[in-house]
């Protein structure tokens, strides 16, 4: 058999050859971008547990963007991020090309460069909005729009997050063709998004990422296989598609390990015994790349929390687990907050906590034996 690239691709972001599901969040940001200024999708929140698929979804929207001739900035939070968007904004765009800032270059006699009392933390949400500006007037020019996203926006610094709110509010209220996605772990949206400071981003449309229908998953197996030249009976594609909990970076392991079984034997028809081997080595690297990560830096008492919280099969109340640590409420509840605040656990509506990735409590299950 001649070598084939496997269809599946199970890297963090990696744009998945068949994107599963979706189709609602997609068409929230195509609205947007469709109903012009002022509509709801333009501002937009994108959560989730790692692995739910929030890289991949800013790059969608960015493809979605460009296809309609928007100009698109792509942003991870972290250290000097409007300092990054600022050079960003002021890049591509000849007219203001002699202003691009170099923050290492220094006029003489001034004792301090150009560049840096620019983007001092003080002018920055001045400098930002600046540069917005520019940039969305020449764009207008041309009828074109600008997309901004941040992923791993729970990583941003507040001040950042302030310069950026008050400047996309002034554009928004200047009826400027913009729109920005802010993505990150769920936890962002009460550290940030409820911040006295940035009220304005509240009214961003949520979208959270859950679990992918099974059936969606299966359909999407199938597909795959089948593009793909593999035989695939009814059945292996229930037991494979079962075993991601419609979790998509557990679907492309599933996938690309199965995939990899079948291709090593030279065959093109998948038996029982390629499914069990697939879903085995899925495992393995969902424990490796998602579960040890997770409670990598724990202490042993974060982790008894987790094994007692692991009981349950669903969410439960920390006055639930505290009995079964044989702690006090309060003290429960410190843990409680340190995971919280390490996005391992999340809280429900009902006030109780469940495990923030999938997989996790099942992997407590089995380690703590
Ligand atoms: N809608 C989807 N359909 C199929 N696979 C997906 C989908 N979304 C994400 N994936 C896959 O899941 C994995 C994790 O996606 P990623 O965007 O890195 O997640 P996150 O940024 O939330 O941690 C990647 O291997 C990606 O290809
Ligand atoms: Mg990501």
């Amino acid at each position: 058999m001649q070598a084939k690239e496997n269809p599946f691709k199970p890297t963090a972001g990696g744009e998945p050859p068949l994107l599963i599901g979706r189709r609602k969040v997609i068409r929230d940001f195509e609205k947007g971008l469709d109903n012009g200024v002022g509509a709801p999708g333009r501002i937009m929140l994108i959560t989730g547990a790692r692995g739910t698929g929030k890289t991949v979804m800013l790059t969608v929207f960015g493809d979605r963007a460009r296809a309609r001739k928007w100009d698109v900035i792509e942003e991870t939070a972290s250290e000097g991020l409007c300092e990054r968007l600022v050079n960003e904004l002021r890049s591509k765009d000849s007219v203001l090309d002699h202003f691009t800032i170099k923050p290492s270059v220094s006029f003489a006699g001034a004792g301090i460069s150009l560049g840096e009392a620019e983007l001092s933390p003080k002018r920055m949400p001045e400098t930002l909005r600046k540069a917005m500006a520019d940039r969305l007037e020449s764009l207008e020019k041309h009828h074109a729009g600008l997309l901004i996203t941040i992923d791993e926006t729970q990583a941003a610094e507040r001040s950042d997050m302030i310069a950026i709110a008050t400047a996309i509010q002034h554009q928004i209220r200047e009826r400027r063709n913009i729109a920005i996605v802010f993505a990150g772990l769920p936890q962002m949206v009460s550290d940030l998004f409820n911040d006295e400071v940035i009220t304005f981003l509240r009214r961003a449309k949520t979208n959270v990422l859950a679990d992918i229908p099974v059936d969606e998953v299966q359909n999407a197996f199938a597909e795959t296989f089948a593009a793909s030249g593999m035989a695939i009976t009814e059945e292996q594609l229930r037991t494979a598609s079962e075993a991601t909990y419609g979790y998509p970076y557990m679907i492309q392991l599933v996938g690309y390990h199965i995939w990899d079984a079948v291709d090593m034997r030279e065959s093109n028809v998948i038996e029982d015994e390629d499914v069990r081997g697939g879903i085995s080595e899925a495992r393995i690297d969902l424990d490796n790349a998602v579960c040890v990560p997770e409670l990598h830096g724990l202490s042993p008492k974060d982790r008894e929390y987790l094994e007692a919280m692991a009981q349950s099969d669903g969410a439960v109340s920390t006055a639930e687990v505290a009995e079964r640590m044989g702690k006090s409420a309060n003290y429960a509840a410190t843990y409680r907050k340190r995971l919280l605040d390490a996005y391992v656990i999340r809280e429900t509506e009902r006030g109780e906590v469940d495990f923030a990735v999938p997989f996790l409590r099942e992997y407590l299950r089995r380690t703590a034996a």
